[in-house]
């Protein structure tokens, strides 16, 4: 129990592991033997993390590695939402506890500069959905392999400080509740709104690889579901969907 958490739902119960495979892989486990919403399960280490497309997420000490589970009532088409959401009260909450620079790239990186500093896997099972959270905390960037090095950072590194991951994870679990109500009262709008305002990637040239190709322009804004409004070299318009998406390089 996380002291002073003002939630109704997230935190409320927390199952703490010193390691796992993946805390995604523990909460459906929970989910498919009837875990209520709002738990959360975090790790210390985890030994298969996993990120977006089956991509490996390096997870030492000092990271945070956490999913929450979530039930929502909402129609399929709303589900893709929640990853932005979540991004959100990610970026939301570093900002307000570190006071650095946190911004989102997207679909739904939380970037400093243009460092990854903690990343979300969304995951349905069974009519719930799972946010898995990673943040390179208190990660020590030594440990990370040299290819990784020059594309992500972490909070104690910006800050030249440890932060206490309680604190932290008090803030989060309560932006992450805010804006969870605010989307089950169908405020998509505001949600986006606030996103856009903290999204380094739009305004930039992109190169976007889809599974069908890569598709080439300037991220011109975002549309009402968190879809990237790409302005091509055509002049024209194109939406694309987060979950097609297969990797964005912002080129200028
Ligand atoms: C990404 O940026 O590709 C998403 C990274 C998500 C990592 C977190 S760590 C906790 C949870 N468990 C996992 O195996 N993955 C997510």
């Amino acid at each position: 129990m996380l002291k002073g958490l003002n939630t109704k739902i997230i935190g409320k119960r927390l199952l703490y592991l010193k390691e796992t495979s993946s805390t995604n892989d523990e909460a459906k486990v929970l989910v498919r033997s009837g875990e209520k919403e709002g738990t959360v399960i975090i790790a210390e280490t985890q030994t298969k993390g996993r990120g977006r497309l089956s991509r490996k997420w390096v997870s030492p000490a000092g990271g945070l590695y956490l999913s929450v589970i979530l039930r929502p009532y909402v129609g399929a088409q709303r589900l893709q939402f929640i990853s932005f959401l979540a991004s959100l009260a990610i970026a939301r909450s570093l900002k307000g506890f570190t006071k650095l620079d946190v911004n989102l790239k997207w679909p739904n990186d939380i970037v400093i500069g243009n460092k990854k500093v903690g990343g979300i896997l969304c995951e349905s099972v069974k009519g719930a959905v799972i946010i898995g959270i990673g943040v390179n905390l208190n990660t020590n960037l030594a440990v990370f392999p040299q290819n990784l090095k020059k594309q992500i950072t972490s909070v104690k590194f910006e800050l030249g400080e440890i932060i206490n991951p309680e604190h932290y994870m008090k803030r989060l679990f309560e932006e992450l509740e805010h804006l969870y109500n605010e989307f089950l009262h169908k405020k998509d709008h505001s949600i986006v709104n606030e996103w856009k305002s903290l999204c380094s990637t739009l305004g930039r040239s992109v190169d976007i690889q889809l599974e069908q190709g890569k598709v080439r322009g300037i991220a011109w804004s975002m549309g009402d579901r968190g879809q990237l409004l790409l302005l091509g070299l055509n002049g024209k318009i194109t939406k694309v969907y987060q979950s097609d998406v297969i990797k964005v390089d912002v080129t200028e």
